[in-house]
């Protein structure tokens, strides 16, 4: 049985690891690796396969950045010729990114099977690119893996039949319960003992300028109180310097590898952030995420985590940050199968 795995972005390599594993142990099972190349820089690529231990991509479509279309469409020309010449009998893609959709797309055109890891996920918000590449992502598949029961309500309203829905748990708490001890162990130098771990990179919070401006803002606010560690996605660091704006206060890192984010938020006071991934991986270490969205895919780390959507209202930044301050952070509990072993769930379904 030969078996393809779609990764490009930085949060797809994190979940693909632990499946790769996984299905390693099932005799039967070939696998191969494309890389679309969506994300390429080494800080945003290479150091997640080196520290995940993730077999160098089979296949490397180097497609780069640019729009939307161009990007989705140039991905899908470059995939589709592989497709025909492999013939796998299973695609499996990760996550929402564009890469996700594009292959996805080309698979269902020729009739191959997919599988989509982290199905089912919504914020019910379609200004989100994301949310369309999963409305449709998981439309296409014929094998749905969702990593909690909102995933498998979502799919079943939109009239997924229940028998390609697999409730497997998280993958990418798979990834964090393997690596989390080397990251404790991971000397941070010149962190101080209480901080802020920010992330941002959503097109609605970095691309407009009088936004951006006003999170910086924020920032810098919650900088008198809180140091705050920011190591900033390619294309924040763009924008704030495109727009001319100042975060000289705030510690501006390059994007770190996994081990060392790892780590950083392990040790964080609180971590403000706009990632899908990170409202995750803070649920499960317990630590204080502040949202900085007006919805999530992921209502399970509100709902049972430590999650606090508060949206782009700095007013609301400031009463929960306070509230982490005085120690009356909420606290939360581990969602039911986000347990270390989703991507053995993963590989027992395919084996079959
Ligand atoms: C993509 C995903 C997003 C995910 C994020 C994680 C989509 C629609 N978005 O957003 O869901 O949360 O990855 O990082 O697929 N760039 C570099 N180096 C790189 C990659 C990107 O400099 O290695 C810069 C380029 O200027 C590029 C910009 O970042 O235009 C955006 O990259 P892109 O892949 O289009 O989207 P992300 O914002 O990374």
């Amino acid at each position: 049985m030969n078996v393809f795995h779609i990764v490009g972005a930085r949060p797809n390599f994190m979940k693909v690891a632990p499946v790769m594993r996984a299905l390693k142990t099932r005799q039967h099972v070939v696998q191969t690796l494309v890389h679309t190349g969506q994300h390429y820089d080494a800080n945003m690529s290479d150091v997640f396969f080196e520290q995940l231990d993730i077999p160098a991509p089979d296949v490397n479509l180097a497609v780069g950045s640019g729009t939307h279309a161009w990007q989705t469409a140039e991905i899908m020309t470059r995939f589709e010729p592989v497709l025909l010449e492999r013939k796998p009998d299973l695609v499996l893609v990760y996550g929402d990114v564009n890469s996700t959709v594009a292959t996805a797309l080309v698979c269902a055109k020729l009739g191959v099977r997919v599988g989509h890891v982290e199905a089912g996920l919504r914020s019910f918000d379609r200004t989100m690119p994301e949310e369309i590449n999963r409305l449709m992502t998981d439309q296409l598949a014929d094998l749905l893996f969702t990593p909690s029961e909102d995933g498998d309500i979502n799919l079943q309203r939109e009239g997924i039949p229940a028998e390609k829905i697999f409730r497997v748990g998280n993958v990418m708490i798979d990834s964090l319960r393997k690596l989390l001890p080397a990251a404790r162990d991971h000397n941070q130098n010149g962190l101080p003992e209480r901080y802020a771990l920010v992330t941002l990179h959503r097109p609605a919070n970095v691309d407009d300028s009088s936004t951006l401006k006003r999170i910086l803002q924020s920032l810098l606010e919650v900088s008198q109180d809180l140091a705050v560690v920011f190591p900033a996605h390619p294309r924040t660091r763009k924008r704030i310097a495109d727009f001319g704006l100042h975060a000289e206060q705030l510690r501006l890192l390059d994007p770190l590898p996994y081990v060392e984010f790892l780590g950083m938020q392990s040790r964080a006071t609180v971590v403000i952030t706009d990632s899908g991934g990170i409202q995750e991986e803070s649920t499960y270490l317990g630590i204080p995420c502040l949202t900085l969205r007006e919805n999530t895919e992921r209502p399970i780390t509100v709902s049972m985590g430590t999650n606090v959507l508060v949206g782009r209202d700095p007013g609301k930044l400031r009463l929960e940050l306070s509230r982490v301050l005085a120690g009356q952070a909420k606290k939360g509990s581990i969602p039911p199968l986000w347990d270390g072993h989703a991507g053995e769930r993963i590989a027992a379904v395919v084996a079959e």
